[in-house]
């Protein structure tokens, strides 16, 4: 059975992931894209990020989901520090706990987008089972180092767990309305079909911590509505802790909590 990371970590009481002191100053710039944020993520809660452009909302998403480290701070993951921790080490963290949903959705454009949906639940199975597949973090579209279309579509455990496999990426495409855009690749669907792909990817392992920029960003009202209860569906039914960048006031009413940034610092943080 292909089980969910969810309920091991939604347990504790202790944050997901912390930031303590954090700064974050980009290579050749003046400026502090984020001064000293102290945030705390627990399991369970529901936050929305928001804040002008240029204000550091995704410099944040970064740090928190282990993509990019702070130039000062402490970033601790289930009380790990992982400042000191090697980029591979940093990637098996990030594969056990995170769904992320990047601004520009990054979905791999030699995959359709069933594959896109089901690669995450074989990168997770893979850990279990012990390397049967390229190592988690591996995500490339090419068969060298990581995982392409033909290794993809080659390996044993594509097979194997089909069934409940199978019916995870049916559930999260019916769920983004695409399920008959299956058999399409990225290049083929609209920025907001894109987008509504890159949300299903995120959940469809059902991570303890889901951290999505701006995932509303190309939709329409009606589709932006659709994904932002899709997130709160997952906060509630499956205790999936959210944080989500948003331009829209209206939509941040639906988090627990809202968060304001503003050059880099925490401006106001609202329950
Ligand atoms: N790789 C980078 N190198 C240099 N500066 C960067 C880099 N990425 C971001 N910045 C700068 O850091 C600041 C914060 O950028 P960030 O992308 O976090 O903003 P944002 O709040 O997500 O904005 P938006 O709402 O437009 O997505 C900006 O001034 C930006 O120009
Ligand atoms: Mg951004």
């Amino acid at each position: 059975m292909v089980r969910t990371q969810s309920e091991e970590w939604s347990k504790g009481q202790s944050p997901i992931v912390e930031l303590r002191g954090v700064s974050k100053q980009y290579p050749g710039e003046k400026r502090l894209a984020l001064a000293e944020i102290d945030l705390a993520i627990y399991p369970g809660e529901f936050l929305a990020i928001l804040g002008p452009s240029g204000a550091g909302k995704s410099t944040l998403l970064h740090i928190l989901g282990l993509l990019d480290r702070p130039s000062r701070g402490q970033v601790l993951c289930k009380g790990i520090s992982a400042n000191e921790l090697r980029e591979e080490a940093r990637a098996e963290l990030r594969s056990g706990f995170l769904g992320f949903v990047f601004q520009f959705h990054f979905l791999l454009p030699d995959l359709t987008v069933w594959e896109n949906v089901l690669l995450p639940l074989l990168i997770s199975d893979d850990k279990r089972e012990a390397g049967r597949l390229p190592r988690a973090g591996a995500y490339n579209s090419t068969d060298q180092g990581g995982i392409g279309v033909a290794s993809l579509r080659q390996q044993g455990s594509y097979r194997t767990k089909r069934d409940l496999r199978t019916s995870r990426v049916e559930k999260m495409l019916a769920a983004v309305e695409l399920l008959d855009k299956s058999d399409s690749l990225p290049e083929e669907l609209s920025g907001g079909e894109k987008q509504r792909v890159a949300v299903a990817r995120a959940l469809v392992t059902e991570p303890p911590l889901v951290l999505a920029d701006e995932p509303t960003g190309n939709l329409d009202t009606a589709n932006a509505k659709l994904i932002w209860n899709l997130l709160a569906k997952a906060n509630t039914q499956q205790g999936t802790a959210i944080v989500a960048i948003t331009h829209s006031e209206e939509l941040a009413m639906g988090a627990q909590k809202t968060l304001r940034i503003v050059d880099g610092r925490i401006v106001d943080e609202k329950k």
